[in-house]
């Protein structure tokens, strides 16, 4: 079962129906009406109800932080054992002692690209949580993507780097295009040309075996251009522009998420 069927509620169940799981194996509880017509339409022959009165095994809690009391109290008024929570900032403390005793609690951080099956998600198990529990979890999110393993203390740092990295990869887009702009190219053919880049070295590095160190030696030959370019973007701080926009990002979720572990 999948409290809040949201963009990223949805976004899992599309990615586990591509998968091989059965519709009519998934619920949906979701409390918007027009939210619910329009999953009916984007996901059909899954189960979808305003609360939860059907029984399950397994919750998926995927709405706001703000909703997560509700949800949790729906997840264990639902019998089900276990339940894994992709709220960003909620603590496994908290949601166990929302849940109360017997609910093996597990913790995720998803990003964006999971929309498309390109996701990548960090995964903290609470102490109630068994083996079979990660594992489970595991494959609910790898459907969407990459899952590595962490430490729940680990969960900020992922925020700021995973979590919000989209958001860093889209600006340097923006970025790009505006300086092919300043070069003198036309702003649509600068907006394609920056966006195709960036489309084009993630699927090379996704396909390759290589790291990007590699990668990026590959293409920069010694006073070529590649290197000129490059040496500005050290001179003007990039390594410590992303170490900063990392750590502040991360210092945000902890204070969202109520000062820490
Ligand atoms: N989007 C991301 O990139 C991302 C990344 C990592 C983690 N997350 C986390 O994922 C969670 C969901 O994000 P989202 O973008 O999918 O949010 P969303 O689009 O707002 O989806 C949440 C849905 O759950 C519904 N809902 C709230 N309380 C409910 C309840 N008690 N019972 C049933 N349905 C309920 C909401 O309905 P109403 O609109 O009527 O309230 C809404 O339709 C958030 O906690 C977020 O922190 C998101």
């Amino acid at each position: 079962m999948v409290i809040g069927g949201g963009r990223m509620g949805a976004a899992l169940v599309v990615g586990w129906l591509r998968a091989g799981m059965k519709a009519d194996s998934v619920a949906i509880v979701e409390k918007d009406d027009s939210r619910r017509n329009e999953l009916a339409r984007i996901i059909p022959g899954v189960y979808l109800d305003a609360t939860a009165t059907a029984s399950a095994h397994s919750v998926v809690v995927a709405v706001k932080p703000a909703d997560a009391v509700q949800a949790c109290d729906l997840a264990k008024r639902s019998g089900a054992r276990r339940m894994l929570s992709i709220m960003a900032g909620i603590p496994i403390r908290s949601l166990e002692s929302w849940t109360g005793s017997g609910l093996a609690v597990l913790r995720a951080m998803p990003n964006t690209p999971a929309l498309v099956g390109a996701g990548v998600s960090a995964l903290a198990s609470g102490a109630r949580a068994t083996e079979q529990d990660v594992e489970w979890a595991e494959s609910l999110l790898g459907a969407v993507g990459s899952v590595v393993r962490v430490d729940e203390a680990c969960l900020d740092a992922v925020t700021g780097l995973s979590g919000s990295g989209p958001a860093y990869v889209f600006r340097v887009v923006e970025v790009l295009a505006e300086a092919g702009v300043r070069a003198g190219l036309p702003v649509d053919t600068s907006r394609k040309l920056a966006r195709e880049t960036v489309i084009g070295a993630a699927r090379l590095l996704a396909e390759s075996d290589e790291e990007p160190e590699t990668l990026r030696a590959q293409v920069t030959s010694p006073g070529g251009t590649t290197e000129a370019g490059l040496a500005i973007l050290e001179d003007h701080g990039i390594a410590s522009a992303f170490y900063d926009a990392v750590e502040a990002a991360s210092e945000r979720s902890k204070k969202l998420g109520g000062g820490g572990l």
